[in-house]
């Protein structure tokens, strides 16, 4: 009896770890996912890709997938180049197909404007779904410029971005943001402008493509700083594609910024047209963003 009991004792002790494996039966599989507008221009692309290397060499041994938001981008990509990249929702089911079990979903955008927001929802439905089908953990980073906090980072990484360029008194950086004219995220490149204000003030000038501040109002603070006699137009956007190349720097496009300027008086306008995904400081920023959710979601 005694024996037998020392057996059963044994035999429990030895089936308690064996359990607790079978209750869990997998372990945490994490995956990220780099959400862009996406480009079809090859020259921009290197934007977009230097964030996804950045991401990946953080963290090794995570998969590091891409997603375009631009289904007109997608499909020219597919026609053209061969190239399949998924949507954001396409991206996520062959994760799940996948068996990774937590998703951190990294939106590469400015502003949380309408895009970011369609992210968001896509990330929140995969988030509400259980079961097999669905995820354990999945989480969104934030954009660059949300908040006071996000707009004066930016507006340091712009100040070394430009510090060259700033050293010349008569200097003065145009920044082209996209703009969102039904979304109050528009909003926050006034809050951006308002950091660079505080840290160079009148050397700075923010417009948009698509809403406000517009070119017309760039022109007319810059009438309020008759010292800046030279301009260097650059985009405030990850990527320069069609709107930097085309609608801020177009030479043939009657209605371009840099024409409107040489119209409205200002000779000297040169261009800087590299996306800020290439800038180094903003992928750092991006990584460390990353970092402050993953330690958040533990
Ligand atoms: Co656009």
């Amino acid at each position: 009896m005694q024996k037998f009991i020392t057996s059963l004792v044994l035999a429990v002790l030895v089936m308690i770890p064996a359990m607790s494996q079978a209750h869990d039966k997998h372990e945490d599989r994490p995956a990220m996912l780099v959400v862009s507008f996406g480009t079809s221009m090859p020259e921009a692309r290197k934007a977009i890709d230097s964030l996804v290397e950045a991401v990946r060499s953080e963290f090794p041994g995570v998969p590091v997938r891409l997603a375009f938001t631009s289904n007109i981008i997608r499909r020219k990509l597919q026609k053209e180049q061969g190239e399949s990249v998924p949507t954001p929702s396409q991206a996520l089911a062959q994760l799940n197909d996948e068996g990774y079990t937590h998703v951190t979903v990294i939106p590469t955008h400015m502003i949380p404007g309408e895009e970011y927001d369609e992210v968001c929802d896509v990330a929140w439905a995969f988030g509400g779904i259980d079961g097999k089908f669905g995820f354990e953990g999945i989480s969104v980073c934030s954009p660059f410029l949300d908040g006071v906090k996000g707009c004066e980072t930016v507006a340091d990484i712009l100040m070394k971005r430009f510090s060259e360029r700033l050293k010349d008194k008569e200097t003065g950086i145009i920044l082209m943001g996209h703009g969102t004219p039904e979304h109050f995220a528009n909003a926050q490149y006034l809050q951006l402008q308002l950091a660079l204000n505080q840290k160079a003030y009148g050397r700075f000038f923010i417009g948009t493509v698509e809403s406000a501040p517009t070119i017309d109002d760039v022109m007319a603070e810059l009438k309020r700083h008759p010292e800046i006699k030279k301009l260097v137009l650059s985009p405030l956007m990850i990527v320069a594609g069609d709107h930097a190349n085309n609608d801020l720097a177009g030479e043939d496009e009657p209605d371009s910024w840099i024409n409107t300027l040489r119209k409205n008086g200002w000779k000297d306008v040169t261009t800087y047209l590299v996306g800020l995904g290439e800038d180094k400081n903003i992928a750092s920023e991006l990584v460390r963003k990353v970092h402050k959710l993953i330690d958040e979601d533990d």
